[in-house]
């Protein structure tokens, strides 16, 4: 299995290039589900995660081709319904092709996830949604099996806010027959993309963005070119990653309008951040100061950035709290920080950390995508040596994250 292998205490300086939503892309290209008509989508970043969806949508018949960042998706011969256990126990979002082919196929068999590292994550809202639109649903030897002649509109009202569980049902009513209203809805910026590209291939979609979304269903989707938003939790990260280091970096293509709290943070944190139309030019003090925060759904801070706040605030000069309320089991990378000397609490969904003058670089474990980034972001930090097993989980997540810190200056190589 590969290692990073990371030489800590060099500023970040230098100017790399966003690249498109990881989160965005995944639900996009199950979108391809929805019409016999070419989808061809610009920005797909090169990810482990999008070549597992990929996969699956070959299984299932579609037609794809990929040539750099381009990637065009053909469903015209769909012919097997059908998301096996092997692909979705790696990659959790592949439930997001429940929606879109009980839409349009009239039936799908698709695993049911099971738990990750970072909590149990069921999918009970999807199913929810999905019977209350019409489709027959049961659970069969760890396979969801679903049927529906047409869908048919409904108001759906989510007991809890979640993204790919709004994304499912939004890919679902657009085909059904009349008018559906999710209550509840995630706001997150990559449901907006998708109802974006959503409406370009024909639906009629009010509200995305807002917990109301209004989807009166056509009869059929056509195709779209259609390129994807630039990746928030990329771009947060790397200004983590130049904040820790006292770095002075400039992220081409990074939108400011979806990042705002962390901004905010970034920004109480001691750093001076300016906005520019062609991205995000932050530069950061010598020390930083320690920084308190709570995650929930969009607009406020992301679970997503969570890990790689809690890096920040190990070396930070003062004392942080961290509250964890959208997974249960977060806060994997705490140990891991520790043995790079890190001086961190946990009482449940809570967090101290103490920030300390110093992190000395040691042998950590990845333990899922964003604790991983996490552990990066200390280690470039952390004086001396610090070797990441099982990187595969940034694999998922990350595109050339190696090269794009060595293009800020950061010693970074990968040891395979
Ligand atoms: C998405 C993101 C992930 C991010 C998360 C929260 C993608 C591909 N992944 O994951 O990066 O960390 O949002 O911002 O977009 N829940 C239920 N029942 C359900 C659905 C969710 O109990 O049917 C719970 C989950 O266990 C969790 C919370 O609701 O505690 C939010 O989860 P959700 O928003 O669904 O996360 P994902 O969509 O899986």
């Amino acid at each position: 299995m590969d290692k990073l292998k990371i030489e800590g205490g060099h500023s970040l300086k230098g100017e790399i290039e966003i690249s498109g939503a990881k989160n965005a892309a995944l639900p996009i290209l199950c979108a391809c589900l929805l019409t016999q008509e070419l989808l061809e989508l610009e920005n797909v970043p090169h990810l482990q995660d999008v070549e597992t969806m990929l996969k699956i949508l070959e299984h299932m018949g579609v037609g794809c081709f990929r040539e750099k960042q381009k990637v065009s998706l053909n469903a015209a011969g769909l012919n097997n319904p059908y998301a096996a256990y092997q692909w979705v126990k790696t990659m959790r979002a592949s439930i997001l092709t429940l929606g879109p082919l009980l839409a349009r196929y009239g039936e799908a068999k698709v695993s049911l996830p099971g738990g990750c590292a970072i909590g149990a994550r069921p999918v009970d809202q999807h199913i929810k949604g999905l019977e209350a639109m019409g489709a027959e649903i049961h659970l069969e030897e760890g396979y969801i099996i679903a049927r529906a002649k047409r869908l048919k509109g409904a108001r759906i009202f989510t007991d809890m806010v979640t993204v790919t569980g709004t994304e499912n049902l939004m890919m679902a009513a657009v085909l059904a027959e009349g008018e559906t209203v999710i209550e509840n809805a995630a706001r997150e910026p990559e449901i907006v993309d998708l109802a974006n590209l959503l409406i370009q291939m024909g639906a009629q979609i009010n509200g995305a963005g807002t917990d109301i979304i209004r989807i009166e269903g056509v009869k059929t989707l056509h195709g779209a070119r259609y390129a994807i938003m630039p990746d928030r939790i990329e771009t947060g990260t790397y200004l983590c990653a130049a904040a820790i280091t006292g770095g002075d970096v400039f992220l081409r293509r990074a939108r400011n309008t979806i990042l705002d709290i962390v901004l905010d943070k970034l920004l109480d944190a001691g750093c001076t951040i300016h906005l520019e139309n062609a991205g995000i030019h932050l530069k950061a003090p010598p020390r930083l100061k320690a920084v308190s925060l709570r995650t929930a759904p969009y607009p406020a801070f992301p679970t997503d950035m969570q890990a790689q706040f809690m890096a920040l605030n190990a070396v930070a000069e003062g004392v942080a709290t961290i509250r964890e309320t959208i997974f249960e089991n977060r806060f994997m990378h705490a140990v891991e920080l520790m043995r790079l000397g890190a001086d961190i609490q946990i009482d449940g969904a809570n967090a101290t950390v103490h920030g300390v003058a110093r992190l000395l670089g040691a042998s950590v474990m990845a333990t899922d995508l964003r604790a991983s980034a996490s552990l990066v972001i200390a280690a470039l930090k952390a004086e001396g040596e610090t070797t990441i097993e099982r990187i595969y989980h940034l694999d998922r997540g990350y595109e050339q994250m190696e090269q794009k810190l060595s293009a800020l200056g950061a010693q970074i190589k990968r040891v395979r």
